[in-house]
């Protein structure tokens, strides 16, 4: 039975496990303890090229994206797409989506819970359609990831929330402009908002935004639609409604975690790479490699790591909304200094629980104190290889670091969390030399 609305689940955050040449890689086998040398082109970003494929059935006709990162979550919302009744096609790193068809409005709930991202399209929906409808998000394995600051600006632009069990139903006769203030400059929600506010009536403004370049580019995507936003990339946005929006061609930005995840790995390992990017890397994304004392040079669009000495430990680092430090790098960053010359702390300000890396890095040698939200590392000399386990997405991408920087054979199970946003990761890492296959348990 239709309710009149869209129907879909939302996700817990399991990964779904990735596919390299026809099997489901669940594990990934490394020998560590050399350094590493060679060159990698960097990938699109995940979190810029999620919203812009949930906003992209704001629009009839077919709408294109390049530097598409071909990872799990990528895969997902295009199975969702399928489910609303688009056409999709994935064309090495250019992603077309047809809207034309009218827009199926019941999502197959599996599919949904796959990618947490999949909550982007009740804006989208809204903005569309003027209803959507799903159930509470389960919590994952960083937090619990509630939305209520996404429904609270909803019910604001006049959209009639109401919840019966675990469903959430959104339906609204007149989408309107509001003035909104969010608690937590929450990504996820800024991005809502937005969604639904460029087909509203009237004008919205939102205090205490995100700040992320992912939201700037995500902002630029939707100009070139015909939105009318303004203040991207600072605190408070204005999206003044327009009748209508029209498909685009586009190239999202490079992904700066996976920037971040590739130099850090060098930082741990030791070596030279040399990273390919399409647009200059910020000052504010370099930094946050700089501060373990590895050489960073930018030639053109290249990035280029290098580190011959023992990491440098790190007084205090704190995580916090962009600008700051991003809490996506953390666990990254805290693999890293388990080697430093020293005693390193940092601080997680972003997520209750996103200090699981912790316990597999003790299982190699590392020495860890967790105190609260706080982290102790004590630098030790030498990690070794052992059976460990992935537990999320970039929890698991420290724990390949974690492998290459360990003496000996080091197996990683639930690896399958990894595609959901790294490309390839054991294909690019083998081209650097890293000593690394990718296998099923
Ligand atoms: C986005 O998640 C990213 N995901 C995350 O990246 C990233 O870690 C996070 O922003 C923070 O930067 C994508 O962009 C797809 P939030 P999001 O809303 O939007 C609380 C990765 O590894 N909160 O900014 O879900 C929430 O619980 C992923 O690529 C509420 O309380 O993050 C969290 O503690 C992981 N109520 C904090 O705010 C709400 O309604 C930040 O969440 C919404 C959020």
């Amino acid at each position: 039975m239709n309710p009149g609305y869209a129907l879909f689940g939302l996700p817990n955050g399991n990964g779904m496990g990735f596919v390299e040449r026809g099997v489901r890689v669940t594990v990934i086998e490394m020998e560590g303890g050399c350094p590493l040398h060679g060159e990698i082109v960097l990938q699109g970003s995940k979190n810029a090229v999620l919203p812009m494929i949930a906003a992209s059935i704001l629009c009839t006709g077919v709408t294109v994206i390049h530097n598409c990162p071909v990872i799990d979550d990528v895969k997902c919302m295009m199975k969702l797409l399928r489910k609303l009744g688009c056409r999709t096609e994935l064309t090495g790193h250019t992603l077309s989506i047809d809207t034309t068809d009218i827009i199926q409005e019941t999502l197959e709930e599996n599919a949904v819970k796959e990618v947490r991202a999949s909550v982007l399209f009740m804006g989208s929906l809204l903005g569309r359609t003027g209803s959507a409808g799903l159930c509470f998000p389960g919590g994952c394995s960083i937090g619990k990831r509630p939305i209520n600051y996404h429904l609270d600006a909803f019910e604001k632009m006049g959209i009639d929330i109401n919840i019966m069990d675990e469903q959430i139903n959104c339906k609204t006769a007149k989408l309107c402009g509001a003035k909104i203030t969010l608690d937590f400059p929450s990504v996820g929600a800024t991005e809502n908002i937005i969604l639904a506010a460029v087909l509203a009536k009237g004008v919205t403004q939102i205090k205490n935004t995100a700040r992320e370049p992912e939201i700037v580019d995500f902002c630029r995507f939707l100009r070139n639609m015909g939105a009318r936003i303004y203040g991207a990339g600072t605190k408070n946005i204005v999206i003044y409604g327009v009748k209508k929006l029209h498909p685009i061609e586009y190239t999202v930005c490079d992904d700066r975690i996976a920037m971040a995840t590739y130099g850090l790995l060098i930082a741990g390992t030791g070596g030279n790479l040399v990273l390919h990017t399409k647009e200059r890397q910020t000052e504010n994304d370099i930094r946050i490699l700089a501060c373990t004392g590895c050489r960073l040079c930018v030639k053109n669009t290249a990035l280029i790591i290098k580190q011959k000495k023992r990491v440098r430990p790190v007084d205090f680092i704190k995580t916090s909304p962009y600008p700051g430090f991003p809490t996506d790098v953390q666990s990254l960053l805290m693999t890293v200094l388990t080697k430093a010359d020293g005693k390193s702390i940092l601080e997680e300000n972003i997520f209750e629980n996103r200090y699981h890396t912790v316990s597999e890095l003790i299982k190699l040698g590392a020495n860890i104190k967790v105190k609260g939200n706080r982290v102790t590392i004590y630098g030790v000399g030498e990690l070794r290889g052992k059976n460990i386990r992935a537990n999320d997405l970039r929890g698991g991408a420290a724990l390949v670091i974690a492998g290459l920087m360990a003496e000996g054979q080091t197996k990683l199970e639930h690896a399958k969390y990894i595609a959901r946003g790294y490309e390839d990761m054991t294909d690019k890492l083998q081209n650097i030399g890293a000593k690394i296959k990718s296998g099923s348990e």
